[in-house]
């Protein structure tokens, strides 16, 4: 089995007093795409928040190459590799398309590589440069996830989390943003995906977990998840 790049052991978390996440135990793989399905309010966007140090976990450990990143502050943990893609985009109202992308990159000081990877995200996502100047809150739903992508991209992180790929959106702009994570995981960063349209995410990763009310049920290889009865039944509707 490859090394793991992120490893979860015994992680719980929550708000003051109500606890949201159980003792969640999961692994990613170096390169893989892995995702995290499961139903409203089961604590997936939690779960990202926890990793990225927006939310502190209660108690268990977070390693992301081998460090334990669970006490450190949020641009720490974005210091090491790890950008966060959140629910809804959050793009900055007033900032240009452009702008919002190199606040992917307010840590680095590579001025000449930094420009490299808004060529490169310019390259993955045309209409982004088109629209470089116009405020980021103006593009379509698909377009400011495109952004939100993109700035996460800007930090050159070594595992990109992204919560709700597909929320809002055509399914022809799902399957762009789909062929774009398989591009973007093809240059070596690992991806870690929430997605709410399982059938999308079982078609983008390797391997899956499913969340049920903050404790991670079954797990395993995307294809024989999508074999499994329950599975079928209580996320594809089948
Ligand atoms: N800031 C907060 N303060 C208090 N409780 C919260 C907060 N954010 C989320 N929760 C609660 O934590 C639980 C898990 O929420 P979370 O957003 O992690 O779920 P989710 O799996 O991402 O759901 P969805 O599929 O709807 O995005 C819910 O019961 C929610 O009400
Ligand atoms: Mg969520």
């Amino acid at each position: 089995m490859a090394e793991p790049l992120l490893e979860i052991e015994g992680l719980s978390a929550g708000y003051g007093d109500v606890r949201v996440l159980w003792d969640i135990s999961l692994s990613v793989e170096a390169g893989e795409i892995a995702c995290i399905v499961g139903s409203n309010g089961a604590g997936k966007t939690t779960l990202l928040r926890t990793i990225s140090g927006l939310v502190r976990a209660t108690s268990g450990r977070i390693r992301m190459a081998g460090e334990d990143i669970a006490p450190l502050a949020a641009d720490q943990i974005l210091s090491r590799g790890i950008a966060h893609v959140p629910e809804g985009r959050r793009l900055f109202r007033g900032l240009s398309v452009r702008d919002n992308l190199m606040l992917g990159a307010y840590l680095r000081r590579d001025e000449a590589e930094i420009v490299r990877d808004l060529d490169y995200v310019y390259a993955l996502f045309p209409i982004l440069r088109e629209r470089e100047r116009q405020d980021a809150t103006t593009l379509s739903g698909g377009e400011q996830q495109m952004c939100a992508v993109g700035r996460g991209i800007m930090s050159r992180p070594k595992l990109l989390l992204i919560d709700e790929l597909s929320l809002g959106l055509a399914p022809r702009l799902v399957e762009r943003l789909s062929e774009a994570l398989l591009e973007i995981n093809q240059t070596g960063i690992t991806i870690l995906l929430v997605e709410q349209d399982v059938m999308t995410a079982f078609e983008i990763a390797r391997h899956g977990f499913v969340i049920e009310t903050g404790r991670v049920g079954m797990h395993g290889a995307t294809k024989d998840l999508a074999e499994d009865p329950a599975i079928r039944q209580a996320y594809l509707g089948m």
